[in-house]
């Protein structure tokens, strides 16, 4: 469904090129969670937002549904399902929880609708559907409702980088019940081993390069491997 072919992606420094990623080859069939994980500056980051469109590769080519999207902008990509989920959500004057989620899903949903989306990421309707965006807000709230607003966009394929920073338990417990249900390809950067366990493939990026692909199992060993490596002090 979206594939990456021999992508890289180069940074001119001074007098040297640097690879921050080089040659991936990636395959993200419809329907299934993909965790990236691996070490700081592997190029996680940087992989998802190629596949956003906030950064072109340098070599290599991104398909999705058999179209070339490699020179297509993020906002062309949104228009065909692809989405960063956790963009802060606009908060200009006036606006309300339910416009937001109206918005996202691009029609007028019916109160038992949004009440649906936001009772699954454990938000009252009552109190929040009129809520206004602001400050008011408590930062957990927000992400909740960031939450609910990837459950009414309901895009193809969902990214999300690091989604679990900032939240409470109660919310990561529900973060992973919701990637559960969404029915999109969805493509989480993490290193948390609750999102790891309910991957169908992981992905192990190590300096620009897929280390290892494969279900968590297979993957989970070279963790270790990688940790045990940190503690003893090898790769810095
Ligand atoms: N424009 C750039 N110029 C130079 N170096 C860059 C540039 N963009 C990224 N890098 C470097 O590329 C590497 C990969 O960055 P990236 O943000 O993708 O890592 P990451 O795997 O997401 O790391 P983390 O786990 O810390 O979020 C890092 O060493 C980073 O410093
Ligand atoms: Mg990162």
């Amino acid at each position: 469904m979206l594939k990456l072919e021999n992508v890289s992606y180069l940074v001119s420094e001074k007098d040297n090129d640097k690879d921050i990623l080089k040659n991936i080859n990636l395959d993200f069939l419809k329907g299934k969670i993909y965790v990236i994980t691996g070490p700081n500056g592997s190029g996680k980051s940087t992989l998802v937002k190629l596949i956003m469109g906030i950064l072109s590769p340098t070599e290599g080519k991104i398909v999705f549904n058999d179209k070339d999207i490699t020179n297509l902008k993020i906002n062309e990509r949104a228009g065909l399902g692809i989405a960063y989920a956790f963009q802060q959500p606009v908060t200009f004057k006036g606006l309300k929880v339910k416009d937001l989620l109206n918005i996202a899903s691009n029609k007028e949903n019916d109160f038992n609708t949004l009440c649906d989306y936001l009772s699954k990421v454990g938000l009252c309707a009552k109190g929040y559907i009129n809520r206004p965006l602001d400050d008011k807000l408590s930062g957990g709230e927000l992400k909740r409702i960031e939450l609910a607003m990837v459950l009414a966009r309901n895009a193809l394929v969902n990214i999300f980088d690091e989604p679990e920073a900032g939240i409470d338990l109660w919310s990561f417990e529900n973060l992973t019940k919701v990637f559960k249900e969404l029915k999109s390809t969805t493509i989480i950067v993490s290193h948390q081993t609750k999102i790891l366990e309910i991957a169908d493939t992981v992905i192990l990026l190590k300096e620009g390069k897929v280390e290892k692909i494969g279900s968590n199992s297979e993957v989970k060993p070279l963790l270790h491997l990688e940790m045990c490596g940190k503690l003893r002090g090898e790769n810095g």
